[in-house]
């Protein structure tokens, strides 16, 4: 198994090859076509909450960073309801002692992937499993945008990996308004995503957004030393929700009693990437790429996605 490894983010990730795992009966191998980058794969090389969690929880060995997948089964165990040359999207598990995606193959359950048509690209589909499926926990599972169209809906960092989908979602679940936080220069993104942008350069962002509310749900991509809690909390409509994607040791009192403001850990399964597979190929949900670049090129990716101002998100490209 050829991976890109590296413990610490002060060493350079790099080629390696590692022993493959025998498969279990209901694991499926997938050589990987494209695998995007999310915040998490860099924050786990570094001294934080995720770092701690991967080494104890992951699997030994070298680490391999990475979740996002997408790719063709190469080898299906007796129990996968799967075939080799179905093209799937799914996210690895370290939680299941499961290398990361940042290699030429994966290993993970059947359960862990969903079928692509022929008419989603590997590109689009390796967007989806993080940021897609935080998105589709804050805006659906926490929001009920489905359950209730008419939904007032506040999305701050809306160009960002999970703030793009959740506009888009809230769109697709018929929200009456859709308000979306982000810079002068992602406006244009944000409006044909389907939402009333809202520059923060512009001025207080927040006191901009009170004139289209109150919302039934907030998502909050970028963190309460921006968008602080009480804040967001006066902008709720009676029985509406803030949902922070990133939460702060500081939140977690709020996030420790029953009230408005929950979070999400997005875990990816066939089960929640299904739905959203299926509204990429009618055309309805669109995966912004920023930028492609090949595998070997993630410390590159690394970089752009650290400095905070990836719009849509990153992909990393493997031959095959
Ligand atoms: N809980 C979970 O399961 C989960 C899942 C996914 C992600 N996360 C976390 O959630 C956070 C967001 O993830 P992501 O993938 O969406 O990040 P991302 O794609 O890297 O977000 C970058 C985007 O944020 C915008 N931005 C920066 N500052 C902003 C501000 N003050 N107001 C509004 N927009 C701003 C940037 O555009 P400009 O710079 O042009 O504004 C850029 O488009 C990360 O901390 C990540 O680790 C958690």
């Amino acid at each position: 198994m050829h991976v890109l490894t590296s413990r610490s983010s002060r060493l350079p990730l790099a080629w390696a090859e590692l022993p493959d795992r025998a498969l279990r009966p209901d694991e499926v191998r997938v050589a990987t076509r494209a695998v995007s980058v999310n915040p998490v794969d860099w924050k786990m090389r570094e001294v934080s909450l995720l770092g701690f969690a991967q080494r104890i929880l992951g699997p030994r060995g070298p680490f391999v960073c990475g979740v996002d997948f997408a790719g063709e089964v190469i080898e299906a165990g007796p129990k996968a309801d799967l075939s080799v040359g179905d093209r799937v999207v799914g996210g690895t598990d370290f939680s299941r002692s499961q290398r990361g995606s940042y290699a030429r193959t994966v290993q993970v359950r059947a359960s862990q992937v969903a079928v692509l048509p022929p008419n989603v690209s590997f590109d689009a589909a390796s967007c989806l499993p993080v940021a897609g499926v935080t998105a589709a926990m804050a805006v659906r599972d926490h929001g009920g945008t489905h359950r209730r169209p008419g939904s007032r809906v506040l999305v701050l960092g809306a160009s960002g990996g999970v703030g793009h989908f959740a506009v888009q979602l809230a769109r697709i679940d018929g929200a009456a308004v859709i308000a979306g936080v982000c810079s002068q220069r992602n406006t244009g993104l944000v409006q044909r995503l389907g939402a009333t942008p809202i520059d923060y350069g512009a001025g207080d962002a927040l006191d901009a957004a009170r004139a289209l509310g109150p919302f039934d749900v907030i998502v909050d991509a970028i963190g309460s030393t921006t968008y602080p809690v009480r804040r967001c909390k006066a902008l709720l409509a009676k029985g509406g929700v803030l949902v922070q994607i990133m939460p702060m040791p500081r939140d977690y009192l709020h996030l420790a009693i029953p009230g408005p403001v929950k979070t999400v850990l997005g875990r990816p399964s066939r089960q929640n990437l299904a739905p959203l597979v299926a509204h990429l190929a009618a055309g309805t949900l669109d995966a912004v790429i920023a930028e492609r670049l090949p595998l070997g090129e993630a410390e590159r990716a690394h970089e752009l996605s650290r400095a905070g101002r990836v719009v849509g998100k990153l992909v990393l490209t493997a031959d095959a």
